[in-house]
């Protein structure tokens, strides 16, 4: 049934416009980033060649545009039920990175993370590595190459099994990785599970892909989550979902909207990850780093 959270947007369409930045000639990036959950969050992003960071507040229905130098990489992603004081300083429920409101490192875990890595060619993809805390859909606006969008379909606190779960009294807040809960070589492809061939998707993972499938379920998931697209604008939308909310320019701002819920996602889990042998390494070695591939470190 219908959650109040979907019932709330059945109801009302929302319809957001965004002041864009403008364009320094090709110098930086705009990443529009929109909160359609019911409540407030607190971005953060983080760069990876640089543990300084930013974070700013997010109201529900609020959008705003984050300016990327450019050849800029790193992860953008939310922080839930924070209490920032006046000077800044605080902690959050879930996604916290120190205890300012600008990041000095990657978010705790559980936090669904969007990674990109900018050049001629831009690199994104959506992590669940880290565990999930809230729907993230990364879309590529007016670029060329593949550009598909990214992330998730539903809300992977509603099916978390409840030994991933992190709650708050009875509320499920987050969903922790299999990897981070039972820290076996298995569920965190390491020593003889350290390569594609032999870490497989596990029935935590096929839970994660099946909410979120087009998103990096586990370590070495199947790498064509990971898409390259140039020339694109990006929007990062929070609580939305990838069918179920559009984006487009009206006078070069953009404007997104969200009017449906959630696709139902039914309860077993029946999806089976396509596996292409051997390349995720040589993915995450070519781009230098694992983080697209959800390291906890950028
Ligand atoms: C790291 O970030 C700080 C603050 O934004 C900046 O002053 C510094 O130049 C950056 N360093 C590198 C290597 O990008
Ligand atoms: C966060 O960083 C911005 C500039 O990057 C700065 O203006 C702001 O004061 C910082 N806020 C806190 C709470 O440190
Ligand atoms: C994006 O692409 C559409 C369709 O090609 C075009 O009409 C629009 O002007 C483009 N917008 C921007 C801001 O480049
Ligand atoms: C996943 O598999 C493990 C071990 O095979 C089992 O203990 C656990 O109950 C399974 N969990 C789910 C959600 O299927
Ligand atoms: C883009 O890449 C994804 C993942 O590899 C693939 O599923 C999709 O079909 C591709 N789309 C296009 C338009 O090539
Ligand atoms: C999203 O839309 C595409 C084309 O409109 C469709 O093929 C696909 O099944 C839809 N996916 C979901 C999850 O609804
Ligand atoms: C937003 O949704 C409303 C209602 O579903 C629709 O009429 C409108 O055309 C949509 N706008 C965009 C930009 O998709």
């Amino acid at each position: 049934m219908a959650n109040p959270h979907t019932a709330l947007l059945k109801l009302t369409s929302i319809f957001i416009f965004i002041a864009s930045a403008p364009k320094l000639g090709g110098s930086s990036k705009t990443f529009t980033l929109v909160n359609y959950c019911k409540e407030t969050i607190w971005p953060g992003v983080t760069r990876s060649d640089n543990h300084s960071g930013d974070g700013f507040t997010l109201k529900s229905g609020q959008s705003t545009v984050y300016t990327a130098p450019d050849g800029w990489s790193g992860r953008i992603w939310a922080r839930t039920g924070c209490n920032f004081d006046s000077g800044g300083n605080g902690k959050c429920q879930t996604g916290g990175c120190g205890s300012s409101m600008n990041c000095s490192g990657p978010g705790n875990p559980p936090a669904t993370s969007a990674d990109f890595s900018l050049g001629e060619i831009d690199y994104y993809d959506v992590s669940l590595v880290n565990g999930f805390n809230l729907p993230i859909v990364v879309k590529a606006m007016n670029g060329t190459g593949n550009c598909s969008t990214v992330g998730c379909d539903g809300d992977l606190r509603q099916n978390c099994p409840s030994e991933l779960a992190s709650k708050d009294s009875d509320k499920v807040i987050g969903c922790r990785s299999a990897c981070d809960v039972f820290n076996t070589d298995e569920y965190c492809c390491r020593g003889t599970y350290g390569n594609p061939a032999t870490c497989l998707p596990s029935n935590y993972s096929k839970i994660f892909k099946q909410v979120c499938p087009a998103a990096y379920s586990f370590a070495l998931d199947d790498p064509t989550s990971l898409i390259t697209c140039s020339k694109a604008d990006f929007v990062v939308i929070f609580c939305g979902s990838r069918n179920q909310t559009t984006c487009s320019y009206h006078d070069k701002q953009v404007a997104c909207n969200r009017s449906k819920g959630y696709k139902a996602i039914p309860q077993s889990c029946g999806t089976s990850a396509i596996f292409y042998h051997g390349m995720g390494p040589a993915v995450a070695k070519k781009r230098g780093k694992r983080a697209l591939g959800g390291e906890a470190t950028l």
